[in-house]
């Protein structure tokens, strides 16, 4: 498959469907053999902007980019948030004079876009407020492992998911889904829903490639999934947005425990983390070592994030 054309990775749907197939593969790839990609990024340096907190992607990049042999540089909130110090051409600018790719979680999408814009490097989008795809990139990896480790067109019979708040991991979770084919259901409150706008995207791709999308409010129309997907109901950047009782009160009946995973028949539940135990999953449910993968995820995340990497930075 010819990535020549991949050149940043901000959201889902910028991919081909062939394009996500081989992400995914050399995912699994350098995951099996490491060691063989022990150089691939030798004598290269990434620079990783964080407006937001992180555990997973902070870190997953930085040790997926040692084991590549390459160098990740941590720069912090210390300058505030992009484009008030400095403007976000100029971050670009900048940073593209000392690194070989930028890696950025910011709180809006149009500071990712404008680094992609102005850098003369690849540009990484490590979560904003629209987007997740580095997590939706690791998810499908993890669905691969878990239900197409015998022929990776498997995964494209998969059905999934995904129940609590239409936020940015839902979107990219469904845009990736649409561009590999595989059915999703995406169960939310009604005033929580994705916007119109990605709606309609997702809808156009899915129909494209041939795979289902359902939209609901109505939990009791889950059907019968594979796997069911959740995240929390308060993302960063807006906590305090409103009244915490009335918001757990318009989710309470989306929370995914045992009796949602058997009402689908779902066998893998999956959440990207943080989670609030007993909010949007239950603790036994999380902890559930048989039905669980929230850790394969974490660790596919770095699986991931190399495959971006190396796709990026090398021949
Ligand atoms: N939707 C969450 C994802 C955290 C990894 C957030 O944006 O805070």
């Amino acid at each position: 498959m010819n990535m020549s054309e991949f050149k940043h990775f901000l959201a889902d749907d910028q991919l081909s469907k062939a394009q996500a197939f081989t992400l995914i593969e050399l995912a699994l790839n350098i995951k099996q053999s490491p060691k063989q990609y022990a150089q691939s990024l030798a004598g290269k340096s990434v620079a990783m902007i964080f407006e937001k907190p992180s555990l997973r992607t902070h870190v997953s990049f930085d040790m997926g980019i040692a084991k590549l042999g390459g160098h990740a540089l941590y720069l912090g909130q210390q300058n505030g948030k992009l484009g008030e110090r400095e403007r976000v051409s100029d971050y670009a600018k900048n940073l593209s004079c000392y690194a070989d790719a930028i890696v950025a979680r910011v709180f809006e999408n149009s500071a990712i876009e404008g680094l992609a814009e102005h850098a003369s490097v690849p540009v990484i989008n490590a979560l904003c407020d629209k987007y997740h795809p580095c997590q939706a990139l690791a998810d499908f990896v993890t669905l691969a492992e878990c239900f197409a480790s015998q022929n990776i067109t498997d995964l494209a019979k998969v059905k999934l998911a995904y129940v609590g708040d239409g936020n940015n991991v839902s979107n990219s979770l469904m845009l990736m889904a649409a561009v590999i084919g595989v059915d999703f259901t995406l169960v939310c409150p009604q005033a929580y829903g994705p916007s119109e706008e990605m709606l309609v995207k997702v809808q156009a791709l899915a129909s494209k490639n041939g795979s289902a999308f359902t939209y609901t409010s109505d939990i009791n129309d889950i059907g019968t999934q594979d796997a069911i997907y959740t995240d929390t109901w308060v993302s960063m950047g807006n906590e305090g947005a409103e009244d915490k009782a009335q918001l757990l009160a318009a989710f309470k009946p989306y929370q995914v425990n045992h009796e949602l995973m058997a009402k689908a028949k779902a066998s893998v539940v999956m959440h990207c983390q943080p989670a609030h135990l007993e909010e949007e999953i239950t603790t036994e449910l999380f902890d559930d070592e048989e039905l669980s993968v929230v850790f394969q995820e974490a660790e596919n995340r770095m699986w991931a994030q190399c495959a971006v990497l190396v796709s990026l930075l090398t021949d």
